[in-house]
């Protein structure tokens, strides 16, 4: 079983470079089965749930070629047979196949997702959608009968802003009859990059990045090129491990207007934050002040920033500070391996108390992505040791992480 090794206490320097944004590349990769003909992809980031979707295209017939991080898809030919479980089952993301599917009217069975480590991961809100627009769902055995004849434009309140609902509402609705209004729709960069996409197939979507989404359906998509965003939680992870090694590390690739809940509370700690059109420059003096952090969707502090953010807040010179996880209902699996460092947290219901302490190296375990991410981050900061098990969940949202952090100066690897 790989392992993670990193030995803490090397100050980060100099520069990396972002990847693209798995979660706007996931849907966008999906969202090229809606036209007939050839779409490429750049900077799409060599991930395991790429490679998986990949793999699930290929078993339905879709020719796709992946080289240098550019994808080309071609659905010309594909059967759209329903769609492997053993491979649906493994890639969360698939679910974004119901929406293509029922925009391009063909009849499927998709399997549930299941939960993961951070919570139940419902699709109650993304069925509200398709069955509001007429579509026939039928849940049995675990998977999601669809039957979409001529989908009609519908107005959807979604009960919670859901990333997930918003994106597949909005594929179903580039070729539905009619207006199809999303209220209460997230409002995350990667949706509007999503919607960039679908525009210049010829979708006509109007709101993005605001809570009212508006698509009125056309006829007919035709295929596209497209570069995919920056990723702003790898931006985001390499700014808060910059500033738990007191580093000054220059992220090239990220796009500051994405990252503003970050970058001001990393200000607030007294971080010193430089912004310009290639990037941003984090510098971290010695003393780090306690702040308090609450994750709530876009344009909020983001979830999937939390448990690096608790590794970082570690690390002050004094005083609490309270992180309160209002998105997920179990997303502080990083807390008990983050203890088992040294770390003084105390749990509470969604709250969390984070006092300052000297981490030491232990042997700890990855519980999903941003969890894995997050005792990189403590392990960088530790005296000693740390090593991590699991780091799929790692090496399943971050491209060639320790490669990154060793031209960093981290003592990282990967054995
Ligand atoms: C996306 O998940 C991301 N995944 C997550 O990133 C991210 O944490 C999340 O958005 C929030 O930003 C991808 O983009 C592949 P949601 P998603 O639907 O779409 C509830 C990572 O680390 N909900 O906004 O599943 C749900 O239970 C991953 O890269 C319903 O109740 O997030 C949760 O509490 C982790 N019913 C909340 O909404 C629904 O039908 C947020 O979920 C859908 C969601």
């Amino acid at each position: 079983m790989k392992r993670l090794v990193v030995t803490g206490g090397n100050r980060l320097q100099g520069e990396v470079i972002v990847s693209g944004a798995k979660n706007a590349a996931l849907p966008i990769i999906t969202a090229t089965l809606l036209a007939e003909g050839e779409s490429q992809i750049e900077d799409v980031p060599p991930l395991r749930d790429v490679l998986f979707l990949n793999d699930i295209f290929r078993n339905m017939g879709v020719a796709i070629s992946y080289t240098d991080k550019v994808l080309t898809v071609n659905p010309h030919h594909a059967s759209f047979q329903e769609p492997p479980y053993d491979l649906v089952r493994k890639m969360r993301a698939s679910y974004y196949l119901m929406g293509v599917f029922l925009a391009r009217k063909i009849d499927t069975r998709i399997a549930l997702p299941g939960g993961c480590a951070i919570g139940s991961r419902p699709i109650d809100l993304h069925l509200k959608g398709f069955r509001a627009m007429g579509a026939n769902v039928n849940i049995d055995h675990g998977f999601v009968d669809l039957k979409g004849s001529k989908l009609k434009g519908a107005n959807i309140y979604l009960d919670y802003p859901s990333v997930g609902a918003t994106i597949n509402i909005m594929l179903a609705a580039t070729m539905a009859d009619g207006l199809t209004v999303i209220e209460n729709a997230a409002r995350e960069p990667e949706i509007i990059d999503l919607a960039n996409f679908l525009t210049v197939m010829g979708a006509n979507i109007k709101g993005v990045g605001t809570d009212v989404i508006k698509i009125e359906g056309v006829k007919r998509l035709t295929p596209a090129n497209h570069r995919i965003i920056p990723d702003r939680i790898e931006a985001g992870s390499f700014m808060i491990a910059a500033a738990a090694t007191r580093g000054d590390v220059f992220v090239r690739n990220s796009l500051c207007e994405h990252l503003k809940p970050l970058v001001a509370k990393l200000k607030e700690m007294g971080i010193r934050i430089n912004e310009d059109i290639e990037g941003v420059r984090v510098r971290a003096p010695n003393g780090l002040r306690a702040v308090d952090v609450k994750t709530l969707p876009h344009p909020g502090f983001p979830t999937d920033l939390q448990p690096q953010m608790m590794a970082l807040l570690t690390q002050t010179n004094g005083g609490t500070s309270l992180i309160i996880e209002t998105v997920f209902e179990n997303r502080f699996m990083h807390i008990d391996e983050l203890k088992r460092m040294g770390a003084d947290i105390k749990l509470d219901g969604r709250g969390a108390l984070v006092k300052p302490s000297q981490l030491t190296g232990a042997k700890v375990c990855a519980s999903d992505l941003r969890a894995g991410v997050a005792l990189v981050i403590a392990g960088l900061a530790a005296k000693g040791e740390t090593e991590i098990r699991d780091i799929y969940h790692v090496e399943r949202g971050y491209e060639n992480i320790d490669g990154k952090l060793a031209d960093l100066g981290a003592s990282i690897e990967i054995i």
